[in-house]
């Protein structure tokens, strides 16, 4: 597959820009789309780009038409679980119609493989932890729910047309890669590392934990941090993959929970200091637990994370906001 061209939608983005170095590091050739609704153009770095709508499907089809990509790897999505609550027109427009608009190009030009970002969403309030991918999924916010209406799409278009396309539903994404100039910079910042790393840093004046009386051993949720180069990684297995399976959906997380107390003791630690959140109310929606079993993962496409222990991830976001306090606007 080196030396193969790639599609990366959604490649400005956090996870995408991440794949994309990954993938440009593995000899593929890559073109970026994305929009900047939420991405940076810096973070695309210096694959060619085109900035285009996803919606917009002549823009899309004129892309298809004038190469063939090897593999379409689609990252773009609206991705606020609370937002979604608020207005989920928003995400049945940006994340499923958007996917169709996608599928529907991709019938046209005679593209047939897919590698989509799902996500853990999907299960809703899980029944069972560490979570198999046959858990049954029954999403509790029109975000979890977009994801797997799409991933239903996938499996009607791979039936009808032949379309191959891996699922692949992320535990928490964290960490970066600073040294390369990739770091997360998403506003509003609801992830808890790079909120726990600003606040460590002094970038910001106050930090919130939500919820503290939850069934855990220290009464905050637990959460499976895995590092976006391991799942950038488990991208460019997934597409080889597909030469010999046509459908595929996986977990990609590490088996191992973090407390929100637990990363909050580890960004102090690393950073060298001590830090006193403050403590909110729970989130709707976030349920207590949500830990991967990933051994699909690791049995079919042979992944296995070896970037994401808690200090590596969290030592690379406190560097990456070191360097830039800004995010991309530095
Ligand atoms: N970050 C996580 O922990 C996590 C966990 C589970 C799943 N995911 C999924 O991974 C994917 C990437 O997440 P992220 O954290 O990198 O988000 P992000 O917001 O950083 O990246 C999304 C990118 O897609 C672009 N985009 C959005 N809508 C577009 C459109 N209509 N047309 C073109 N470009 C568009 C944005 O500008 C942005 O660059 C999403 O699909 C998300 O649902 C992320």
């Amino acid at each position: 597959m080196s030396n193969g061209r790639i599609l990366v939608i959604g490649g400005a983005g956090y996870v995408g820009s991440h794949f994309a170095l990954h993938a440009m590091k593995c000899g593929l050739q890559i073109t970026v789309m994305d929009n900047l609704s939420t991405g940076h153009r810096a973070a695309a770095r210096d694959a060619e780009f085109v900035k285009a709508d996803l919606a917009d499907e002549s823009a899309l089809r004129e892309q298809l038409s004038k190469m063939h990509f090897d593999g379409i790897f689609h990252f773009a999505a609206s991705c606020l679980v609370g937002e979604s609550v608020a207005n989920p027109s928003l995400y049945y427009r940006n994340n499923v119609l958007s996917a169709y608009t996608l599928l529907e190009a991709m019938r046209a030009t005679g593209h047939d493989r897919l590698v989509f970002s799902s996500t853990c969403a999907v299960y809703g309030e899980p029944m069972q932890v560490p979570i198999p991918e046959d858990h049954p999924t029954q999403p509790i916010s029109p975000y979890g729910r977009s994801k797997l209406t799409i991933e239903w799409m996938l499996e009607d278009y791979e039936r009808a047309y032949g379309i191959r396309s891996a699922s692949l539903r992320y535990f928490n994404a964290a960490g970066c890669e600073p040294r390369d100039g990739l770091g997360e910079d998403h506003r509003p910042e609801t992830h808890l590392i790079p909120a726990v790393a600003r606040y460590a840093l002094g970038l910001v004046d106050d930090l919130v934990i939500f919820g503290d009386d939850y069934p855990t051993s220290d009464g905050t949720c637990v959460r499976d941090y895995v590092h976006v180069t391991d799942l950038a990684e488990a991208h460019v297995k997934a597409l080889a993959c597909l030469e010999d399976v046509p459908l595929i959906r996986l977990n990609l997380g590490t088996g191992a929970g973090y407390s929100n107390l637990a990363v909050v003791e580890a960004v102090g630690r690393i950073a060298g200091t001590r830090l006193s959140p403050r403590r909110g109310p729970r989130r709707p929606g976030d349920p207590p637990k949500l830990v991967a079993d990933a051994s699909r993962a690791a049995n079919l496409i042979g992944w296995k994370p070896s970037r994401s222990d808690l200090e590596r991830i969290v030592s690379d976001v406190i560097e990456w906001f070191s360097r830039h306090p800004n995010g991309y606007e530095d």
